[in-house]
């Protein structure tokens, strides 16, 4: 059952609007980006220009995408982000409540909403270029003026498309026995207290190559986890795109998670759906590796269709083994 919907406020949240017993499976705190995509034969040259397909705009963000990927599942989730008060504000706000996310958390106002800027060429990969707009005033005190959404969540679930000092305010307010799950995209320098809470830090090979720097210069994904780990946070997956994942805590040898083998056609936001679903399933009890098998379904069945929240799965829709 979810809880139901409530209008958006106006740049300010209401903690009375919170059902009293609300519990969510998940809270995700983090951006929602208007997606502006273009399909691509190739991408430009630094001072070419190339022709692409019509223009689509898609309800987008790495924090929207989470919490519309993990009410799909079946989630009890609810979003903390904000958006403008705009056209595409308005669209994203329409995408939660279709997937059957609670949107209390949702603040409207003070930039427009963020845009993403993509490219998606033949083989389904994509580039990305964000204008944060309303999502880089997603600001610590939205976080302690949210305190009641976060006590009833069971995981809360972040990314970097949202101020750092943010994420860290949630690291502080978080109760205690809440797990926290952080996929630290677009990467950027995180602060001790962070890297210490996350259960997992999710990371693809790019985010792991940033965290670490010369430490990742050699070595296979494994090398990686345990240099990681060595960072502080309490697990880690690394996601390798087609090849699946890997999972790894401070107790146990790395774990190889393998990927369903499926035709994409775009891969944006498949690591949001990923990361939704290894949160949500996290928070159910499974086991790491078990969530992670599972969120590597999901992963792969979003990769079979456009866009990001447009395609990801109900859990009927999952990708078998
Ligand atoms: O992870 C995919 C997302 O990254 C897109 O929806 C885009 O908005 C950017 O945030």
């Amino acid at each position: 059952m979810h809880a139901a919907p409530h209008d958006a406020h106006d740049d300010a949240f209401d903690a009375h609007a919170a059902h009293d017993d609300a519990s969510y499976d998940l809270l995700v705190v983090g951006s929602a980006n208007a997606d502006l995509v273009i399909g691509v034969e190739r991408r430009p040259a630094p001072g070419e220009t190339v022709l692409g397909s019509d223009l689509a705009t898609h309800p987008g963000g790495k924090g929207a995408n989470q919490s519309v990927a993990a009410a799909r599942l079946g989630a009890r989730t609810a979003l903390l982000a904000r958006v403008g008060d705009d056209a595409h504000g308005r669209l994203l706000l329409d995408s939660q409540r279709a997937a059957g996310a609670d949107t209390v958390g949702v603040l409207v106002g003070g930039a427009p909403t963020g845009v993403a800027l993509i490219t998606v060429d033949p083989s389904g990969d994509n580039s990305i270029v964000v204008s944060p707009g309303a999502n880089a005033r997603l600001a610590p005190e939205d976080i302690r003026a949210a305190g009641s959404l976060l006590a009833a969540s069971r995981v809360v679930s972040t990314q970097l498309e949202i101020p750092v000092e943010t994420v860290t305010e949630v690291v502080r307010t978080l109760p205690q026995g809440t797990r926290f799950v952080l996929n630290p995209s677009p990467p950027a320098p995180l602060p001790a207290e962070v890297l210490r809470a996350c259960d997992p830090l999710v990371v693809n090979e790019h985010e792991a190559r940033y965290i670490l720097g010369a430490d990742a210069s050699s070595g296979a994904p494994e090398d990686w986890a345990r240099a990681l780990l060595s960072l502080g946070p309490r697990s880690v997956v690394i996601t390798l795109g087609a090849e699946g994942a890997l999972t790894a805590t401070p107790l146990n040898s790395p774990v190889r998670i393998p990927s369903p083998r499926v035709e994409a056609v775009d891969t944006t936001g498949a690591g949001d759906a990923f990361t939704a679903a290894l949160a949500w399933r996290l928070g159910q009890g499974d086991d790491l590796p078990t969530a992670a098998e599972f969120a590597a379904r999901v992963g792969a069945s979003s990769v079979t269709r456009q866009g990001a929240q447009a395609s990801y799965p109900t859990a009927k829709e999952v990708a078998p083994r």
